[in-house]
């Protein structure tokens, strides 16, 4: 079923204090870090009893973070072009793939052809477990490990939103969705949890743990980057479960030196952040990576130094 989802200022106020409200009793529930961890800076391995831990797929980051990112935590990844933020996610689905966790993968920058090429360069290879592409005509012959939204798949789902709210709705109201409306994603994420078999029949919240990938959010208000904290808030509301974890690439415009979504930094659990050295001062590209931000754990404060090594993706180095 599509749902025409039209938040006024008022609803999006109230959401707002509900999920304030709902952010707070989590953190309440979470066990704090003991006192010694947070003065001695994180650099091993340890668990905060009663919170699950979502492995990034890299071993620094993981560690960086006592064990990876919070289950249910939506992290904005963050950066400049070039900077590392598709590898990045692709180092957490492939974690995904291997934990047996089902994956949604939207792609708006690239084909999914070319992040599997991507991710094979770098020693991972997606082809061994079932991709379903949600633009694709035929029903899945089983149930696969990732389902795909990408362009097309995106503009699949807006037709089919467009025809049937068409149909049953007065032509005053009559509207047409496109393919980078935070609505479309919204239904298309929800179809993608129904390929999985993650949704109880007439369910919407995922009863097996999900990765979702967005790469890039950005791309649903390029052309109305105000939108961004009204848009963040309306896929959170209708995407953001305790069941879900999410990595949502934010672009960095370079023009500007602010986000395309502050909105995305401003409810997001978690932010990873990714810069590069001024090329033309070191005729170099020289990369680097910070946790900005993480709910309910506590992690490193340093800098790392971004490798991109073939046959191994990304490989961080602190710097002191
Ligand atoms: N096989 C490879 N070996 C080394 N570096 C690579 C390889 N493939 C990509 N890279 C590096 O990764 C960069 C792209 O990273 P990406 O995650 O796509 O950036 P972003 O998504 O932030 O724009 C490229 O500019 C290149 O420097
Ligand atoms: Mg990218």
């Amino acid at each position: 079923m599509v749902s025409d989802i039209e938040i006024s200022e008022e609803e999006l106020q109230e959401l707002e204090e509900e999920l304030k409200k709902f952010e707070e009793s989590k953190s309440h529930k979470a066990e704090q870090p003991k006192r010694e961890k947070v003065e001695k800076e994180v650099k091993v391995y340890t668990k905060t009893p009663g919170l699950t831990r979502v492995s990034t797929g890299i071993l620094e980051l993981d560690e960086a973070l006592e064990g990876g990112v919070p289950k249910g935590s939506w992290v904005a990844i963050t950066g400049e072009p070039g900077t590392g933020k598709s590898i990045l996610c692709i180092h957490f689905a492939w974690a995904g793939l291997k934990a047996g966790d089902p994956i949604v993968y939207v792609t708006t920058e690239a084909e999914f052809r070319d992040v599997v090429r991507q991710a094979k360069i770098f020693g991972m290879d997606f082809e061994q477990f079932n991709i379903y592409d949600i633009s694709s005509s035929r029903e899945p012959s089983e149930t696969p490990s990732i389902v795909v939204i990408d362009i097309f798949g995106l503009l699949k789902i807006a037709r089919q939103m467009s025809e049937s709210i068409s149909l049953d709705v007065e032509s005053t109201r009559k509207r047409r969705f496109a393919a980078l409306d935070i609505q479309t994603l919204t239904v298309a994420i929800h179809e993608a949890y129904k390929v999985l078999g993650v949704l109880k029949e007439g369910g919407k919240t995922p009863i097996k743990h999900v990765r979702l990938i967005i790469d890039s959010l950005s791309a649903f208000w390029a052309d109305k980057p105000a939108m961004a904290r009204k848009y963040s808030y309306e896929l959170k509301i209708a995407t953001h479960r305790e069941n879900v974890t999410a990595y949502l690439v934010s672009q960095y415009a370079m023009t500007t030196k602010s986000t395309f979504g502050f909105g995305l930094e401003h409810i997001a659990d978690g932010v990873i952040h990714l810069w590069m050295d001024d090329v033309e001062t070191k005729k170099e590209v020289i990369r680097y990576m910070i946790i900005k931000k993480m709910r309910l754990t506590n992690h490193a404060k340093h800098a790392f130094r971004v490798e991109i090594v073939p046959g191994k993706g990304v490989v961080l180095t602190p710097v002191k």
